[in-house]
């Protein structure tokens, strides 16, 4: 049997064609990345699937269209009103708590057995500024906190783009308030107001300040994206934010271009990091200001008990082993027993607080 020569051209039409379709359907799964290998690098530090990726979530969470210019307007005036942003002069007036705006991260299966023990103990010195940041319309806990409890309509997994989500949200909240400084905590971090303050009021506000605790003893490298062309190489270091970090106003309204109205996801998109890590990026790599590393702030991957227990009221954030690891909690010799108070912020609250009424009060002495 003979093919004649149209057969074999129609067959390789039919051929290039469906390559060519192939090939066009391939090309925005490779701009997402779901074609390419992992993550460049460790920054997975609580070792969960923080890396899952589902084209659907992708699709969600995908920025929202928006104008910066009102961010970036802020921040002119900011920086007018300060004086300039660099080398100005110390402020004069004393850090307030009010100054402050202290973010909570917490999930719906959280609720009860983290949260309902912040709000005891150390929230409880600071409601007005604290917002908790969930993933569920949770009837009993609006009661509790009010309108400082922000449903970010996140989704409740615990994979990078939902904490990512959730980062977002904070920020844009954090943006419209007019505090001096954001803080972000995790809902099993006990936060000592006095030694945050005491902590803070070491920077002048109005200066470019990020500050908590390396996740790493090295910065994590990882391939530009964002400002270059993907060849070169970044270096730079992130705050783990299990340990809680905080950021100044002034360096907070410099990263709305990579962090306000759905940036930050479209940032940690492009670098494929976790939240903690793109605040990292966007502030080390993008801006150039340094971490400041402290020691104060503590996460559950610590081995707490070996906090000196001298100086555990001047740490800004401790925090506890869980149900996976219930011994790691600070040694404290508080009031309560190690049944009474299994995390041991109780016993750091009365320490702190003395006066507060579920506080066992000390027989006057005669
Ligand atoms: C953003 O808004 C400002 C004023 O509200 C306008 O002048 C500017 O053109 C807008 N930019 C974009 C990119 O839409
Ligand atoms: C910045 O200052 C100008 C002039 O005082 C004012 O009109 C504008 O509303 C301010 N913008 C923001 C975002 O605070
Ligand atoms: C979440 O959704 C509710 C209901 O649609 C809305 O009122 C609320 O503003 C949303 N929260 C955020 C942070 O967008």
């Amino acid at each position: 049997m003979k093919i004649s020569c149209i057969g074999l051209t129609k067959i390789c039409f039919l051929l290039s064609l469906s390559v060519c379709v192939v090939f066009f359907l391939f090309i925005p799964l490779m701009k997402h990345g779901y074609l390419k290998a992992q993550p460049l690098l460790v920054c997975n530090i609580t070792g969960s699937n923080r890396y899952f990726q589902s084209p659907l979530e992708v699709a969600r969470l995908s920025p929202r269209s928006h104008n910066q210019s009102d961010v970036l307007q802020e921040w002119k005036n900011y920086s007018l009103q300060e004086g300039g942003l660099k080398d100005s002069p110390r402020v004069t007036n004393p850090l307030q708590i009010g100054d402050i705006f202290i973010a909570v991260k917490t999930t719906r299966k959280y609720h009860k057995s983290r949260l309902d023990l912040l709000l005891k103990t150390w929230i409880s010195k600071a409601k007005e500024q604290t917002f908790i940041f969930t993933d569920w319309e949770d009837q009993e806990l609006r009661q509790k906190a009010g309108m400082q409890m922000v449903n970010t309509n996140c989704s409740a997994v615990h994979t990078r783009q939902a904490l990512c989500c959730k980062m977002a949200v904070e920020y844009d909240k954090f943006v419209l308030s007019s505090k001096k400084w954001f803080c972000h905590l995790d809902d099993d971090n006990y936060l000592n107001l006095w030694a945050l303050l005491n902590l803070l009021s070491e920077f002048p506000h109005n200066a470019d300040v990020y500050v908590g605790r390396p996740s790493l003893d090295h910065p994590v490298e990882t391939l530009d994206r964002v400002k270059g062309d993907g060849a070169a190489s970044l270096k730079f270091w992130f705050a783990t934010g299990g340990a809680g970090f905080c950021i100044s106003r002034g360096l907070a309204l410099k990263m709305s271009p990579w962090a306000s109205m759905g940036n930050f996801i479209s940032t940690a998109e492009k670098i494929r990091l976790p939240d903690d890590c793109t605040i990292g990026y966007i502030i080390e790599a993008m801006l150039e200001v340094k971490l400041q590393h402290s020691n104060l702030f503590h996460s559950h991957l610590e081995n707490l008990p070996r906090l000196p227990q001298n100086s555990l009221l001047q740490q800004v954030t401790l925090s506890y082993g869980g149900p996976e690891s219930r011994r790691n909690v600070v040694r404290v010799a508080g009031p309560f027993s190690l049944e009474q108070d299994p995390t041991r912020f109780k016993s750091v609250h009365c320490l702190l607080y003395p006066d507060t009424s579920w506080c066992p009060h000390k027989k006057p002495s005669s």
